[in-house]
């Protein structure tokens, strides 16, 4: 049975409980709207862990562009639908007061990988992610939190926030749950009309041809490439193209041994987000 929570104290009293039970727990954040990039995420923390709990949170600070916010999909009986067919264990579901007094204005500053990429497409974003982040693991204190490799550059910053503030949980990061045509999932995708939906196409075989070709060319020259097929696409617009070092998110070059693709383009009226690992 989903045990679903509205308030910090309901939810901290009963993981007291599963923790005084000495029971594991694997913690999946989300803005809802879940797919089964999601239940992914939920399904790999239950192998590892005794106990899941899941939170739905559309959280403001993060959106740079209220409009964005406004049109964020909210899908909560057919979430909570799909968390019952999955078997978690818990929702966190606040409401905004419950996660922010008024006059909030604090933030985390974890340098500079906040304001490369995304940060500099989406000013404030990542300072709104730690800042929801941090709360979030201070009241659910999970063993392991799991994260998706699709915001990749996310996954980076919480790590950094984790390391920085010497946190107790363990991070995961889960593979990328792609449709059978390619097009990663994202709660977005709802957004895409049918024409957008062709379109968005190029993203994924643009990082597929990425890396078939990886070793074949140098690294200017795939850009280059990848930025040309992406602009041919009716419908498309390139936010950027990185071709990065996937720790620092630094241009990669020939010496750089960690190395991730990393797109954003924004698809008739939706913007979305691609990556692939191209050596490790
Ligand atoms: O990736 C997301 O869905 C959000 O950024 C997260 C981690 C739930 C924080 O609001």
């Amino acid at each position: 049975m989903l045990k679903t929570f509205t308030t910090k104290k309901s939810l901290q009293q009963y993981l007291q409980q599963i923790k005084a039970l000495n029971q594991t727990v694997g913690f999946v954040a989300t803005l809802g709207a879940l797919h089964h990039g999601h239940l992914s995420l939920i399904e790999l923390a239950q192998q590892q862990n005794d106990v899941i709990v899941c939170s739905i949170f559309v959280n403001p600070s993060q959106f740079n562009d209220p409009k964005d916010l406004e049109k964020y999909p909210r899908t909560i009986e057919a979430d909570i639908k799909l968390l019952e067919q999955v078997k978690c264990d818990i929702l966190f579901y606040p409401e905004v007061n419950e996660m922010y007094d008024d006059n909030e204005h604090w933030h985390l500053n974890i340098g500079e990988t906040e304001h490369l990429l995304e940060g500099e497409f989406r000013p404030g974003h990542y300072q709104g992610v730690t800042q929801i982040v941090n709360k979030l693991f201070n009241i659910v204190t999970p063993d392991t939190a799991y994260f998706g490799q699709k915001d990749y550059q996310q996954f980076l910053i919480i790590s950094k926030m984790v390391t920085m503030l010497n946190m107790p949980v363990k991070l995961v990061m889960c593979p990328i749950k792609r449709e059978t045509d390619g097009l990663a999932m994202s709660s977005r995708n709802i957004h895409l009309t049918p024409d957008d939906r062709q379109h968005a196409l190029i993203l994924s075989k643009t990082l597929n041809w990425l890396k078939t070709n990886f070793n074949s060319h140098n690294i200017p020259t795939l850009k280059k490439e990848a930025e040309l097929l992406i602009n041919a696409e009716p419908g498309v617009e390139l936010d950027y193209f990185a071709i990065a070092d996937g720790d620092t998110l630094h241009p990669a070059d020939e010496a750089t041994k960690s190395i991730v693709a990393l797109v954003a383009a924004q698809v008739g009226k939706t913007r979305l987000i691609d990556n692939v690992v191209l050596s490790s």
